[in-house]
């Protein structure tokens, strides 16, 4: 089991990620001290595909335990989801001396632990994250919250749990759809790290894919590993923080604007590829490296497909995005591999021919 220490001042906390590592939960919670009466959220998909996992868990643990099963989906990562969490835990007399624990992907996690931020003023939080996604970003870093509206995570907290554990395992019953999404995050760390990671990812894509074990948890390690130095440096997302929105000004938007029939992960594709239309239309990104850069996210085109859209709505739901102060939308945009520029401003003509440029792609 590979172990990965993501060192926030005062806040460090171990990423565990191998094979089978679920098996070795009880004993880190034991070998933590954090053991404590146990409230888990659970993803209802993850609970039917690993149901008999699950139960040897809490099996373990002689304490209170309660399973509390979820619908994950981007519309019920809402009010409604969270008070349903509150409830059980307030019904059920869970108090301080409670261990929320989230098994799912990011949904599941950006929820419970939001729940467990704001429970009783905040009680310990574990995040399993069964997801590629989850695995390679949103398990680590701190960021919980609930969508309100159409407005995604505008409610939330940055709130560290004490580990994040990820089993290889879990993550070979995901549909195909869902390895797609993680691979967009991943595609993004590509561009946000070096060359060497982005030569390695366009060349072993179909390993990836199929979730071959060593070569996914080496990908798992790097996004991690990365995203664990920018998150110790800006925790709350003054500056570098920033650069982890590559491509999600965009996506959020256009999620919202095609009534999630596309998932977040394929939104942020279609975000990177309009941040890299972007980056080249101002002449931050040179034509050739433009033509190198985008075949990355291109190989992901016939995976994801979207429903005819409107740039301008599109424009109007960033403008609204909390990422935009005085309604001037900052972007995060690229110069080469490793090198990005953060609270760009650029005119609406050429943001809009971005979208129109780049979702097109998709089409
Ligand atoms: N907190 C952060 O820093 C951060 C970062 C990036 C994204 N996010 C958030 O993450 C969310 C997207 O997360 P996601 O892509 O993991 O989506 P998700 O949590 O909805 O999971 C995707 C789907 O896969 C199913 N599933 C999960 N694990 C499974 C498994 N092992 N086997 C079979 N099915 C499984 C779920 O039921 C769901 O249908 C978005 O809401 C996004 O805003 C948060």
């Amino acid at each position: 089991m590979k172990k990965i220490e993501i060192k926030i001042p005062g806040k460090d906390y171990p990423v565990y990620i191998g094979v089978n590592t679920f098996d070795s939960l009880d004993k880190l919670i034991r070998s933590k001290k954090i053991f404590r009466n146990l409230f888990l959220v659970v993803d209802r998909n993850v609970m039917n595909v690993h149901r008999e996992d699950v139960n040897r868990f809490t099996s373990n643990f002689s304490g209170k335990v309660f399973i509390h099963e979820y619908d994950a989906s981007e519309p019920a990562k809402n009010f409604v989801s969270l008070l349903r969490i509150f409830d059980d835990l307030i019904v059920k007399e869970f108090s301080r001396d409670t261990l929320v624990i989230a098994i799912g992907g990011g949904i599941t996690g950006d929820i419970a632990g939001f729940a467990a931020a704001t429970f009783m003023r905040g009680v310990k939080f574990i995040q399993v994250a069964t997801t590629l996604l989850a695995a390679v970003d949103s398990s680590v870093g701190g960021k919980t919250g609930i969508n309100f509206n159409d407005t995604k995570n505008i409610i939330g907290a940055i709130y560290q749990p004490e580990f994040v554990l990820i089993d290889t395992e879990f993550l070979k019953t995901l549909p195909e759809e869902e390895i797609i999404c993680g691979i967009g995050e991943v595609v993004k760390y590509a561009f946000l790290t070096d060359q060497k990671f982005f030569i390695t990812l366009k060349n072993n894509l179909p390993k990836l894919l199929k979730l071959d074990s060593a070569f996914t948890s080496k990908i798992i390690e790097t996004c991690i590993s990365f995203k664990g130095d920018v998150v110790a440096e800006d925790e709350k997302e003054d500056g570098l923080r920033k650069i982890l929105n590559l491509g999600h000004t965009f996506a959020h938007a256009i999620e919202i604007e095609q009534n999630h029939i596309i998932k977040h992960g394929q939104a942020v594709t279609v975000g990177l590829v309009c941040a890299l239309d972007l980056s080249r239309r101002i002449g931050l990104l040179d034509e050739k490296l433009f033509g190198e850069y985008i075949k990355l996210p291109l190989l992901l085109k016939d995976k994801i497909t979207l429903k005819v859209f409107d740039s301008a709505r599109i424009y109007e739901i960033m403008k609204r995005d909390k990422k935009g102060r005085n309604h001037k939308i900052k972007f995060v945009l690229l110069q080469d591999v490793g090198n990005v520029l953060i609270d760009v401003e650029v005119d609406q003509d050429e943001v809009m021919q971005s979208i129109q440029q780049g979702m097109n792609y998709f089409i």
